[in-house]
């Protein structure tokens, strides 16, 4: 049986893939601070909603309306979609407020997030789901095994209970040699991974596919550009060879994550939700119609 695939809403990405993503599979997008994760998963659920899907979007370290704010800076309307409730943003903030809330739990629990996140896609029949990043989700400040663990059951969950296809944005270093791969990348179907490198004196940004389960793709590294009304458009290959990575933390990501109470802001503790995750309402605005 031949199998559908499913556009990335990248320009110039799709033909790469043997015309996108497997449908029902789970993908990961990669990459340092800036080079474009959020673009990605917004542009992915946007191509899907210009064709009349449904999308959910998790965020998980900005707040709903900074979303709405980047996409609008692309020239994106989202607002549009929430209100005609083709698109669902859902703040995960309550869950890591539920997490310093209870000294004894240090981790958040999948199987609940799967719970909700179907609980909200089944409602709405939604055909994509991005969550952005999903690593505080599967962090845990456990004894080294239990992120993997989390990590292996989330995807499981998301194959298992959601018919979606999936963009999961993750942090990394942004040196790709000595890169170690992230435990959502092993599991994920595919790995798509963005870069900033000092070309000269410039600096260049670069999508590189590192992985696609059951797609020849050929192992080149991409140039693209971001560009408004279109998010990232790939433009050419990379010419070699390569120079140094653009390196603007000493620090790894993941360890400036795992300390802190810092993770999670958490604004609204406030009231107790019926359902952890809700999805976000444009400010208090005026019932349909
Ligand atoms: N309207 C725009 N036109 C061109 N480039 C833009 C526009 N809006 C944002 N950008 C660029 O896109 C870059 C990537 O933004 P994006 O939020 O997708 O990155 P990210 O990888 O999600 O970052 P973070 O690690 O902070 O989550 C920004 O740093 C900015 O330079
Ligand atoms: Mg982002």
């Amino acid at each position: 049986m031949a199998s559908s695939r499913i556009s990335t809403g990248i320009e110039g990405l799709d033909p790469l893939l043997q015309q996108g993503f497997l449908a029902a599979k789970s993908y990961v997008v990669t990459g340092d601070a800036g080079t474009g994760k959020t673009t990605a998963c917004l542009q992915f659920l946007l191509n899907g909603l210009l064709k009349g899907e449904k999308a959910v979007y998790v965020t998980v370290d900005e707040r709903p309306s900074d979303i709405l704010d980047s996409a609008a800076s692309l020239g994106w309307d989202l607002q549009k979609h929430i209100q005609d409730k083709s698109l669902v943003i859902l703040d995960a903030a309550p869950y890591f407020s539920a997490r310093a809330g209870a000294a004894k739990e240090r981790e958040v629990d999948v199987q609940r997030i799967v719970t909700d996140l179907a609980s909200h896609i089944n409602r709405m029949e939604a055909k994509r789901l991005a969550i952005d990043p999903v690593g505080p989700l599967i962090k845990s400040d456990t004894p080294s095994g239990r992120s993997e663990e989390q990590a292996r059951l989330l995807i499981r969950l998301l194959q298992t209970q959601l018919q979606t296809t999936n963009l999961l944005s993750s942090h990394s270093t942004g040196r790709r040699e000595d890169e170690i791969s992230s435990i959502e990348e092993f599991l994920a179907s595919g790995v798509l991974a963005l870069r900033m490198i000092r070309i000269g004196d410039r600096f260049v940004r670069t999508l590189w596919i590192k992985k696609m389960r059951g797609t020849a793709v050929e192992p080149t590294e991409y140039e693209f550009n971001i560009v408004k009304d279109k998010g990232i458009v790939l433009t050419s290959e990379l010419p070699q060879p390569l120079e140094e990575a653009l390196r603007p933390f000493q620090v790894m990501d993941g360890a400036a994550l795992k300390d802190g109470p810092a993770l999670k802001p958490a604004a609204a503790a406030a009231e107790p939700l019926r359902e952890t995750l809700q999805p976000f309402e444009l400010e208090k605005t005026p019932p349909d119609k």
